[in-house]
């Protein structure tokens, strides 16, 4: 009996070190420990015995039960260990990674540079204003002092939709100056917007396209003056650049709707073949600006004794050529991926005044 139990141990504990995994293993312990098992086999016998024989054999078939199922239960442990080694393997996550879903789209300098002017211009009181693409002649003519037979229409190079059933002739807004007027009309001063926007002329080579950008600027209340004006422009344009100083050259002009009127150059540098905004002998004109016209205050519904203020207007393409360093107009409307991909924002390059406008 005792060589039987120790050739039966022997077995079972190969069976057990051969159990390559856990099913494997259940297998071994039915067949030992099981009903059927050859362990409980043996100790079921214990019942036929004499009350000598068992015990003497109890002992031995008890340490050998318990034997089996301790083999078993270690072997348990090792193939749980190593099931759970293999998982934790494959199922690693190296946190360090870039995340793998990273936005694909870019977001075009337009938009980033009109994101910048909102920012700099909110940060100097100002509120954006909107109008509609789509003008009529009073808002983009008559009441900006453009009558009907003024020479400025013809400088307009203007896009005409059909008459209506009056005769009435609406245009793509030809500049963003036609927010100024909604703005006056619905809003009493103090006035503070900026309009950026799409502006439409019948124009097209390396410098024009026939749809560009514009922001218009307007300020009234009942004391603005120049010095303001030139103030308000001296701090848009060396925020927007991300320099010290912009110097500012304010020649005389004509605008309808403006009197004074004036244009702004900037100095600049084409040292190295390429432009530095701010500092340097040469200049760039940037902008048209002046105190509103009389006219154009009564035209909106409001008393040129009382109020006064001034106006500016802006193309914001070539405001985004000269600070990204982009030479071609055309480029921005061709849809190109690839221009995009080298050109275009991160989708979270959201400028801020305090975070850095293009960093
Ligand atoms: N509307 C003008 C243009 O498109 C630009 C402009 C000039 C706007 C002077 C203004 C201004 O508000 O005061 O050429």
């Amino acid at each position: 009996m005792q060589k039987e139990i120790d050739t039966l141990k022997a077995e079972i504990a190969e069976a057990v070190t051969d159990a390559a995994d856990l099913i494997a293993l259940e297998e071994v312990r039915v067949s030992t420990l099981g009903k059927k098992g050859s362990v409980s086999g043996l100790m079921k016998g214990l019942g036929k015995m004499t009350p000598e024989e068992r015990k003497e054999f109890g002992p031995l078939l008890n340490a050998l039960k318990n034997d089996v199922a301790n083999t078993i239960a270690d072997r348990k442990n090792t193939l749980d260990a190593a099931e759970l080694e293999v998982r934790l393997a494959s199922e690693r996550l190296d946190v360090t990674l870039e995340p793998v879903a990273r936005p694909a789209g870019r977001i075009h300098p337009i938009s980033q540079v009109m994101d910048e002017i909102n920012e700099i211009f909110a940060g100097l009181g100002f509120d954006v204003a909107e109008g509609p693409d789509l003008e009529d002649d009073f808002h983009n003519f008559t009441a900006l002092n453009i009558p009907p037979e003024h020479p400025a229409r013809q400088m307009h190079d203007t896009f005409y939709l059909k008459p209506d059933e009056n005769g009435d002739r609406k245009v793509l807004r030809t500049h963003t100056s036609p927010v100024q007027i909604r703005t006056m009309v619905a809003e009493n001063p103090p006035i503070r917007i900026i309009a950026p926007g799409r502006t439409y002329r019948s124009d097209s080579d390396a410098t024009h396209t026939p749809m560009f950008h514009q922001v218009e600027g307007l300020v009234i209340d009942k004391t603005t003056h120049l010095g303001h004006l030139k103030g308000c422009l001296n701090a848009f344009l060396t925020a927007f650049f991300e320099v010290e100083e912009v110097k500012m050259r304010f020649r005389p002009s004509y605008f309808p709707f403006t009197e004074p009127s004036m244009e702004v150059d900037v100095g600049c540098s084409f040292a190295g073949g390429e432009v530095k905004i701010g500092q340097g002998d040469d200049w760039l004109e940037i902008l048209g600006c002046g105190m509103v016209n009389p006219k154009v205050l009564e035209a909106c519904g409001l008393d040129p004794n009382e109020y006064q203020g001034f106006a500016f207007g802006c193309g914001i393409d070539r405001l985004a050529m000269l600070k990204y360093g982009m030479n071609d107009l055309r480029a921005f409307f061709d849809a190109d991926l690839r221009w995009l991909k080298q050109y275009g924002f991160a989708s979270l390059d959201v400028p801020t005044i305090a975070g850095g406008l293009s960093r």
